[in-house]
């Protein structure tokens, strides 16, 4: 079942996730996290980072997987996933970045990068936790409408709309790389735990449609209703579209004190 929590703010939303990411770690100090980019996640790792300021944990042995990267950047380019991954995670949490998995985005090995990636996160046990942003048009890692929910990790084609929604990142839209290589929508099923985070009214279409909505390839967030625990974290404006909201926070208000996030 797919919890819905509705939070009132993104910094919010940053500290309980990040407080269940702690937990998890102070049970598990190998624990292995699945990695997203994008502005969504970010305020989860600002509040890591200031949660283990306060509060050292030891994090050496923590292990992370990110959930996709761009064919055709080099590790090196600002706005690889690699790159980012380094700076917004790696770096501001004190990772051990030998420990941190990013699939290789180099365009002569592509091909096999998505069956080696699956064999690492084979060989790491599996994904724990595994954070999520979603796209407007419902993407999650970067399984655009028609993924399969069976695809392992493999290359893909990015949309229009995906590409024109990164461009902020990049000199000129055209800039933006046409392929990336992304865990599968079978990868992300199999990791134990889903937490989705989305914010702002430009979500809200795709996240009732994940939630709500028929289980459907058009909306490849809507896998997240096959997983037995999947939660979606959200503001008010990405939750504006939910149609069972009162029930969503009815629960959360009455939620016992051992099933926490
Ligand atoms: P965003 O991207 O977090 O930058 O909105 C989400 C996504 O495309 O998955």
């Amino acid at each position: 079942v797919t919890e819905v929590i509705v939070v009132g703010s993104q910094a919010e939303a940053g500290e309980l996730v990040a407080r269940s990411i702690l937990r998890l770690i102070g049970k598990k100090p190998d624990a292995v996290l699945g990695l997203a980019t994008g502005s969504t996640p970010l305020p989860v790792y600002h509040a890591l980072a200031g949660l283990l300021a306060a509060n050292p944990v030891d994090v050496s042995r923590v292990r992370g997987f990110a959930l996709d990267e761009y064919v055709g950047l080099a590790p090196e380019n600002p706005q690889s996933y690699r790159s980012i991954i380094t700076r917004e995670v790696v770096e501001p949490l004190g990772l051990n970045p030998a420990l941190i998995q990013v699939p290789n985005g180099a365009e002569a090995t592509a091909e096999h990068a998505g069956e080696e990636y699956e064999r690492a996160i084979v060989a790491a046990g599996g994904i724990d936790v595994q954070l999520l942003g979603i796209g407007t048009d419902g993407h999650i890692g970067f399984n655009e409408p028609g993924s399969s929910f069976e695809s392992l990790t493999r290359v893909k084609t990015l949309t229009r709309q995906t590409r024109e929604d990164n461009a902020r990142f990049f000199p000129s839209p055209a800039d933006v790389p046409v392929h990336c290589v992304t865990q599968g929508l079978g990868t992300i099923r199999r990791a134990r735990r889903l937490l989705l985070l989305a914010f702002g009214e430009g979500k809200a279409r795709a996240v009732a449609g994940a939630v709500e909505g028929p289980v459907t390839a058009s909306n490849p967030a809507s896998a997240i209703q096959l997983h037995p625990k999947a939660a979606v974290i959200l503001d008010e404006a990405a939750a504006s579209q939910l149609a069972n909201l009162d029930y969503y926070r009815f629960v959360w208000d009455n939620k016992p004190p051992w099933q926490q996030l």
